[in-house]
């Protein structure tokens, strides 16, 4: 018998302005996005902006319906974006913004999402960073690769690919 392990580790910053002038744009895009966001049933507002490797930016928000599965967050938003307006680039960051006054740490991307990130990950040799706060401020969550989120995924591989 053998242990097998999995080690994660984030940093977190006190609040937005620790980081890069380019970190802060991103995720001022990010709340900007977010006031896009149609969250009537929910009133949780996402907003998710993407930096490419090459240093363009698009940005997407949650889109809800009344039939409630059909709605899409926001990180789903912004990849297709990224896809059909400038092509499927390779991704260095992603900032995920909240605007939901009960919620008082930054959120993660769902299951569903992460599971999509993986996929685009697999794409592209580098890695996919996250940066997740509050549209109101406080603590950045640097999560350095998505992969750290979905250990031990399903992916193409699986399948031959
Ligand atoms: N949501 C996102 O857009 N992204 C996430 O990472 C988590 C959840 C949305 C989906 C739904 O519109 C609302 O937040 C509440 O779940």
């Amino acid at each position: 018998m053998e242990t097998r392990g999995y080690q994660f580790s984030y940093e977190v910053y006190a609040d937005k302005h620790a980081l890069s002038a380019e970190d802060q744009a991103l995720i001022d895009a990010s709340a900007i996005a977010c006031e896009q966001a149609y969250a009537p049933y929910s009133s949780f507002k996402v907003g998710a902006a993407i930096r490419t490797l090459d240093k363009d930016i698009v940005a997407g928000s949650n889109q809800e319906n009344g039939a409630f599965p059909i709605g899409q967050c926001a990180e789903r938003v912004a990849l297709y974006l990224m896809v059909h307006t400038l092509g499927r680039k390779a991704i260095d960051t992603i900032a995920i913004v909240v605007d939901n006054k009960d919620q008082l740490t930054p959120a993660s991307p769902c299951g569903s999402c992460r599971q999509i990130l993986n996929e685009y990950r697999s794409y592209q040799e580098t890695p996919i960073r996250l940066l997740l706060t509050l549209e109101r401020g406080g603590e950045v969550y640097e999560i350095h690769d998505v992969r750290d989120l979905l250990p031990f995924a399903f992916d193409g591989s699986f399948l031959g690919f």
